[in-house]
């Protein structure tokens, strides 16, 4: 039985760490505040957040659809919503959203890039 414990738990690890560098190119976990670029900007929100939001921030992706998020593109969710919200909700997360541990210039620029889905 423990013989698969271990293999298991490496296994585990390693999907974590392939999946971490990946993303590493434009996220640096933490205290980093290098400014972003636009492109950096839309490629974290493409590979962290699109997933559940939508490409465009509809919600409407498969996983989207299931958990019933709201469209973030519409100028009622925009007006009501603040640049402070957005980043709250991001450092936070929300129900089934995680937090994400990101920088500030990256929590920033994913502010800028849901304002862009206006
Ligand atoms: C695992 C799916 C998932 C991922 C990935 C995800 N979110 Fe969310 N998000 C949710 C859920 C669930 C909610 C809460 C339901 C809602 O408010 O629509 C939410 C809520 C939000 C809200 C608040 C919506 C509102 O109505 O006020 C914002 C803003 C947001 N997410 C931004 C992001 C950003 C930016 C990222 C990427 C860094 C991200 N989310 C990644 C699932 C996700």
């Amino acid at each position: 039985m423990t013989r698969w414990i271990v293999p298991s738990l490496f296994l585990t690890l390693f999907i974590g760490c392939t999946h971490d560098s990946a993303k590493d190119k434009s996220t640096s976990e933490g205290g980093d505040s290098q400014p972003i670029t636009e492109t950096e900007a839309a490629n974290l929100y493409s590979i962290r957040c699109a997933s559940c939001h939508g490409a465009e921030g509809k919600g409407d992706s498969p996983l989207g659809r299931t958990l019933h998020l709201s469209d973030l593109s519409t100028r009622e969710w925009q007006e009501k919503t603040s640049d402070k919200d957005i980043e709250k909700v991001i450092v936070q997360g929300r129900g089934q959203m995680p937090a994400f541990k990101l920088s500030e210039p990256e929590r920033k620029a994913l502010v800028k890039t849901i304002r862009s889905f206006r």
